[in-house]
């Protein structure tokens, strides 16, 4: 059954090997357990906020209030969607999408992470193609931008392989010593230019007012 509250419930990207969608409760906690397993080398930081590094049972709890957080203070003008990426029927990390003012600005940022077991097999690239064909080819964007602290080779990885350049540095303190990092710009016409697999995206037509996009 459709989900009158909130349609992004019913909201589908599939690519050849995966599935992004909102997580439901029971998801969140399956979620949770691929993030407490491991996401990053113990002595690496890869995040601008270092929740990863949070002892258990605040994880578990912040975790699910990140993402609960992300519905509630959800603005036309201002959001952030975290999707959970499934393959085989299981779920192996987040791909989140967000934009301040996409109708005037056209810019989308992109964040992901993804379980240590399935990171290096091309699902990182394969993700952010499945949000990237939804805002190039459905939300009218024209920019993507996302950023990677400098030693994050296989964030810039990712970011390379699919198209971007780099765009300057910017600074991050996830544990209070400043570090840098590498920002990334694709635009629309760059993507549309380069091979990129097929996204099928489904359930979009009635969430086109909730991403400030005219229907
Ligand atoms: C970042 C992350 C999502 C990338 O996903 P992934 O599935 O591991 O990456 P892919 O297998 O799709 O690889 C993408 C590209 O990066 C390259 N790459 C991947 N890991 C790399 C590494 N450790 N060193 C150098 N290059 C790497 C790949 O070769 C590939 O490039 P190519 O297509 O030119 O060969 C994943 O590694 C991850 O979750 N890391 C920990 C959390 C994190 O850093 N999140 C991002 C915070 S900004």
């Amino acid at each position: 059954m459709a989900h009158a509250l909130w349609p992004l419930f019913d909201l589908r990207l599939r690519t050849d090997r995966l599935e992004l969608r909102l997580p439901t409760d029971d998801e969140l906690a399956m979620l949770c357990l691929i993030a407490m397993e491991g996401i990053h080398d113990p002595g690496e930081m890869p995040f601008g906020y270092p929740w990863t590094k949070v002892p258990s049972p605040r994880f578990e709890r912040e975790f699910a209030q990140f993402h609960w957080g992300l519905r509630a203070r959800w603005q036309p003008n201002d959001w952030n969607l975290a999707l959970m990426v499934v393959a085989d029927g299981r779920p192996i990390g987040s791909q989140d999408i967000g934009a301040r003012d996409l109708a005037v600005l056209r810019t989308v940022g992109t964040g992901s992470w993804l379980g240590r077991p399935f990171q290096g097999q091309g699902f990182g690239k394969e993700m952010r193609h499945a949000v990237l064909a939804m805002a190039f080819e459905h939300l009218g964007a024209e920019v993507a931008e996302t950023d990677a602290l400098l030693d994050n080779a296989a964030s810039a990885g990712v970011s390379r392989a699919v198209g971007y350049r780099e765009n300057g540095l910017g600074r991050l303190a996830p544990q209070g010593r400043a570090r840098d990092t590498q920002r990334f710009r694709l635009t629309a016409a760059e993507w549309r230019d380069r091979p990129h697999p097929t996204v099928a995206v489904e359930g979009l037509e009635r969430c086109l007012e909730l991403f400030g996009v005219p229907a």
